[in-house]
């Protein structure tokens, strides 16, 4: 089992260890995880991935989210994010899938808009398109140690406000319909995800932050967006050509990431599997001062 690192100062590859082998093996699960805690973004290559074994791989890192009310994937731990319709044809550009894709061209964070945010996704590759389809990805973590102690101090206990709308009204205001909407209220979290394993603290920013408690709204959105731009900065990134076969597994409190455009006349199908936060992944501390508690659960 081995480790090779694939982006600037965060991410590995990791080779002889298959998906398999982590749901099977105790001891192939404890080389994964704690990978997975120092790099923040893993990737294995040429996995014979089915649903079954990444649901298998996924549930031994947490319990796992069911996709969003009115999505493709409600009630389902497999959240399919395709431009493939069912039979196998291409969806139309009108169909909402392709906003689905432009919304996910936004630098975010998985679920930081749910009351239980996701810790970690998992991506597997089941179609790729020729050109483009990339994912980027960026340390959040990183981003955090890069600014100056004077900065830090001012901005690890505020309060940010997270929201689906946040980020899907950027793209389009109809593309959540009103059940989406009342299903899923605005949350507050505290602006950094301190890691209680390493003990190492991430800014947790995505484009579902849209508001900061006690902030003019103009203020809060400059500073969530130049804490944007310093997180995504050039050089401090990875983008990720797939190849088939390929899966990633990301930290949702550690990284930012977001997909690339592809020709919309190419099929591309990926599957995603989603683990819960919990308290001893320190998801305690994220949750906002008391004063503020009652809009985050
Ligand atoms: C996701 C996501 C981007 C992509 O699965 O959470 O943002 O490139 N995907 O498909
Ligand atoms: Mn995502």
């Amino acid at each position: 089992m081995q480790t090779i690192p694939i982006g600037p100062g965060f991410g590995a590859e990791v080779r002889g260890v298959s998906l398999l082998d982590a749901a099977s093996s105790a001891e192939a699960f404890a080389y994964v995880e704690a990978a997975f805690e120092e790099h923040s973004i893993l990737l294995f290559r040429g996995q014979e991935v089915t649903d079954t074994t990444q649901i298998a791989y996924s549930r031994g890192f947490g319990p796992l989210e069911l996709g969003k009310v009115g999505s493709r994937s409600a009630g389902s731990f497999l959240g399919v994010i395709s431009n493939i319709g069912d039979d196998g044809s291409l969806l139309p550009p009108e169909d909402n899938s392709w906003l689905v894709a432009a919304a996910n061209q936004l630098w975010h964070t998985d679920s930081s808009f749910l009351a239980r945010p996701a810790k970690a996704s998992v991506l597997s590759a089941r179609t790729v398109p020729a050109t483009g389809g990339e994912t980027e990805f960026c340390s959040t973590r990183l981003a955090w140690e890069r600014l100056s102690p004077a900065r830090q101090s001012e901005l690890q206990d505020l309060t940010v406000e997270h929201a689906y709308f946040h980020s899907r009204d950027m793209i389009d205001p109809n593309l959540m319909t009103p059940e989406q909407r009342a299903a899923m209220p605005a949350v507050n979290w505290r602006m950094t995800w301190r890691n209680p394993k390493n003990d190492r603290r991430s800014l947790y920013i995505a484009s579902h932050a849209g508001r900061i408690i006690g902030m003019p709204d103009a203020e809060a959105k400059a500073l969530l967006d130049e804490l944007r731009a310093h997180a995504t900065a050039e050089g401090h990134t990875y983008l990720h050509q797939w190849r088939d076969g390929d899966v990633i597994m990301w930290d949702n409190r550690a990284c930012m990431h977001r997909g690339r455009p592809w020709p919309a006349d190419t099929g591309r199908k990926m599957v995603r599997t989603t683990i819960k936060a919990t308290d001893a992944d320190g998801l305690a501390e994220v949750r906002p001062p008391a004063s503020f508690a009652a809009a985050a659960e």
